[in-house]
């Protein structure tokens, strides 16, 4: 096991009604808020009158952020720092899914940079000093209520880029499973999908004698297996909307890496190039490439690796590993299925026509993952198994 640092910082106030315990928590950090959110979800569901309901009756000064998009856009953050300035707004209040909370990230970040907030995504810029950031979350996917991390999409450049700073993570999230009742089908299971591959990119590094990661990954992950479909069938069935929400939470928080590697992250980097030209939704792309990117490395250094989480999560008997491992890709498959995702680019009308530019610009800083290398040209290959 290699060694690590435990620093976990976000506050989790998890559970029905747990709203109102978010004041304190502002008022600790800030006094003036910017509220930020998507397309109007939580004003269908009644979030947004709740929110700004409390906020009001204590008394404390906020502004809007709207239209925050799905694959948040850089557009929506200058726009979100130009407010922020005006207002010397010094509080983020993020509600609703990862692409709400991955933007105002890139809002805290930007405040106090004197340049263009691309620059934290192109590595130009460092984040420093952050305004701090409270989420209230509404979709179980992305992790992004307890990580650092941020996603930030261009539509000038038709690039969506990753960045990241420990103290990006939210000083509390709100995780009331009732908020996600909402979610249609398509997200439901587009946030399943998401969660269940942050913990492949975990689960596949090189390494052996992480045991407790390893477990811990494989719980959630039959987590992921059990309450999927559940929360597909009965959209306000708590226990799987509960399940699902911590599940996403933990998959992320960095819990899952320790005492190894931080992940093979290959598969999120070629799918973040497929929706950056396609806006794809970011959990249909996963599904459409794991599944190929696991059968393009798999090998027999690693085959122990796939045919262990076959047999330990996905109940696969073979005896000979390849065997196993085999089965077990095509359990995964399988479940994407059943949770409604696409399984070929054809399916969601990607053709082949930029496969190449995809490949050379998943490989721009160069090579990706950790359980096996790849070149631009080895995820050309993935992606045209992908069609
Ligand atoms: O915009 P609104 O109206 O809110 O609607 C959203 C959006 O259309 C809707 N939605 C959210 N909560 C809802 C709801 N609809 C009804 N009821 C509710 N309660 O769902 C749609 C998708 O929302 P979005 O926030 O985009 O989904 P998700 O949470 O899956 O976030 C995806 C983004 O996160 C990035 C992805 O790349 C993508 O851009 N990721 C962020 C990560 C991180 N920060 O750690 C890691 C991930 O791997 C991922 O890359
Ligand atoms: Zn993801």
């Amino acid at each position: 096991m290699r060694s690590f640092t435990y620093d976990i910082a976000t506050k989790i106030l998890f559970g029905k009604d747990k709203l109102s315990e978010m004041l304190p928590e502002i008022k600790a950090h800030g006094k003036r808020v910017l509220l930020a959110y998507g397309g109007g979800s939580i004003k269908k569901m009644g979030l947004h009158g709740a929110v700004t309901a409390l906020l009001q009756k204590e008394g404390i000064f906020f502004k809007e952020l709207s239209g925050i998009q799905p694959n948040p856009r850089i557009t929506s953050v200058r726009e979100g720092i130009a407010l922020c300035r005006e207002h010397q707004l010094d509080f983020i209040l993020a509600v609703g899914g990862g692409s709400v909370i991955d933007a105002c990230k890139a809002i805290a970040a930007g405040v106090p940079y004197k340049g263009d907030a691309w620059d934290f995504m192109i590595g130009k810029a460092q984040v420093q000093e952050p305004l701090p950031l409270g989420c209230v979350l509404t979709l179980a996917a992305t992790g992004s209520e307890m990580n650092g991390s941020s996603v930030i999409s261009n539509d000038e450049t038709q690039d969506k880029r990753p960045m990241g700073h420990p103290s990006l993570r939210p000083v509390f999230s709100v995780l009331d499973p009732t908020y996600t009742f909402s979610v249609n089908k398509w997200q439901t299971g587009a946030g399943a999908t998401d969660i269940m591959s942050h913990l492949f990119e975990l689960y596949f590094t090189p390494d052996k004698g992480a045991y407790v990661s390893d477990a811990m990954t494989e719980a959630l992950m039959r987590t992921c297996l059990v309450y999927g479909p559940k929360a597909l069938e009965k959209p306000d069935d708590y226990e799987a909307r509960a399940n699902l929400m911590w599940a996403g939470t933990m998959a992320l928080n960095g819990m899952m890496s320790f005492g190894k590697l931080p992940g093979d992250w290959a598969t999120h980097m070629i799918e973040h190039e497929v929706s950056a030209i396609y806006d794809l939704t970011h959990g249909a792309g996963l599904a459409i490439l794991f599944p190929n990117w696991m059968s393009y490395v798999l090998d027999e250094e690693n085959v122990w690796r796939f045919a262990q989480m076959a047999r330990n999560v996905w109940s696969v008997k073979a005896d000979d590993d390849f065997e196993a491992a085999r089965e077990g890709i095509a359990a995964v498959r399988q479940f994407f299925t059943s949770l409604g995702m696409p399984a070929r680019l054809a399916d969601v009308e990607i053709d082949g026509s930029h496969l190449d530019t995809m490949a050379r610009k998943a490989c721009v800083y160069g090579k990706l993952g950790a359980l096996k290398r790849l070149a631009a040209t080895d995820v050309e290959e993935i992606l045209k198994r992908s069609l």
